[in-house]
């Protein structure tokens, strides 16, 4: 057993994934655009991050664009079996960095094979339909003509399994009338708490929910709560924060993003990290989660 096992495995339709993942979209370029600062330093983080038992990486050909996904090739192909890569679809990158709806039937299917071709691979494993009504939150809009869309190419073989990005209940009760949905990945952390509800009714579907920026991403967590907690636990604020993900539900998969292998060996460390139910509700008071 790898140390990154003992915080568990989720399904993700056939692939068992580690619940503790890694998050790739900052290895690009500032904000996910451009080229890598440290190839040689991103190609490491890659490989380590599979050698210490992680199988579940996250993805998209969006960001750099393609940059993330030629690391991961230059870096881990031919991928072990275990490895289950999850990529994206559904926008695109302007050429001052914007990002931009791309989800007609024909750009859905030629990002499809961006991934396949940047990846190197001929199924791709997982893919998320990012939905960009709004960038930085769910709103609710029709998705029925783009995940059909995914789905034949699901049908055609490109693609294992199908989850949904930065969506709404009701977009993810419309998504599985198409197609299995195993995955819905929005964003969350101890601060950002709008689907407490929500990754409450996944768990008990067996969908997993994927927090992006659970870190905070650009801006990183900051709480009296959070530091106490921290120094009561001798564990640092970000190790408080993954494990508290890990806690809060059996279906929430981790994806923190790092560009240095020494914070993706901290961040593997969280796993062993207990949080006491004296700690669990002093960081509750850090987000309100929405009733
Ligand atoms: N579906 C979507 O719309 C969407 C949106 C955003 C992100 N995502 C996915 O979510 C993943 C995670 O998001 P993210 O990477 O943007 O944000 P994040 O995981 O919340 O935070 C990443 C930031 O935290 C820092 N960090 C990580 N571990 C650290 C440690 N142990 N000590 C100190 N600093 C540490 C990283 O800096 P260092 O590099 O210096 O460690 C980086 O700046 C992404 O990789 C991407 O795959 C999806």
């Amino acid at each position: 057993m790898t140390e990154v096992t003992r915080a568990g495995t989720f399904q993700l339709g056939s692939r068992s994934v580690t619940r503790m993942g890694y998050g790739a979209m900052q290895l690009a370029g500032p904000h996910a655009f451009g080229p890598v600062k440290d190839r040689n330093a991103a190609l490491s983080v890659l490989r380590a991050a599979v050698e210490r038992g992680i199988t579940h990486i996250d993805t998209s050909d969006f960001y750099g664009p393609h940059v993330t996904n030629q690391l991961i090739r230059e870096a881990l192909h031919p991928y072990s079996d275990s490895l289950t890569i999850v990529t994206k679809v559904g926008a695109r990158r302007g050429n001052d960095a914007s990002w931009h709806v791309a989800s007609t039937a024909a750009e859905l299917e030629s990002a499809v094979h961006d991934n396949l071709r940047n990846l190197g691979v001929d199924v791709l494993d997982v893919v998320n339909f990012r939905v960009m009504f709004n960038l930085a939150a769910p709103c609710e809009g029709d998705i029925e003509a783009p995940l059909t869309a995914l789905a034949r190419l699901q049908d055609k073989g490109l693609i294992r399994h199908i989850g949904l990005s930065n969506v709404t209940e009701k977009q993810i009760a419309q998504g599985r009338t198409i197609t299995d949905i195993v995955c819905v990945q929005s964003m969350f952390n101890l601060a950002y708490r709008h689907d407490d509800a929500l990754i409450d009714s996944l768990a008990k579907e067996g969908i997993a929910y994927v927090p992006y920026f659970p870190l905070g991403g650009f801006s990183p967590l900051q709480a009296d709560a959070l530091s106490h907690a921290a120094e009561q636990c001798g564990a640092t604020t970000i190790q408080v924060a993954l494990a508290w993900l890990l806690q809060r539900a059996p279906n929430i998969l981790l994806i923190p993003g790092t560009s240095s292998v020494d914070h993706l060996q901290q961040n593997i460390n969280s796993v062993n990290l207990h949080l006491s139910a004296e700690v669990l509700s002093a960081l509750d008071s850090i987000g309100s989660p929405k009733k």
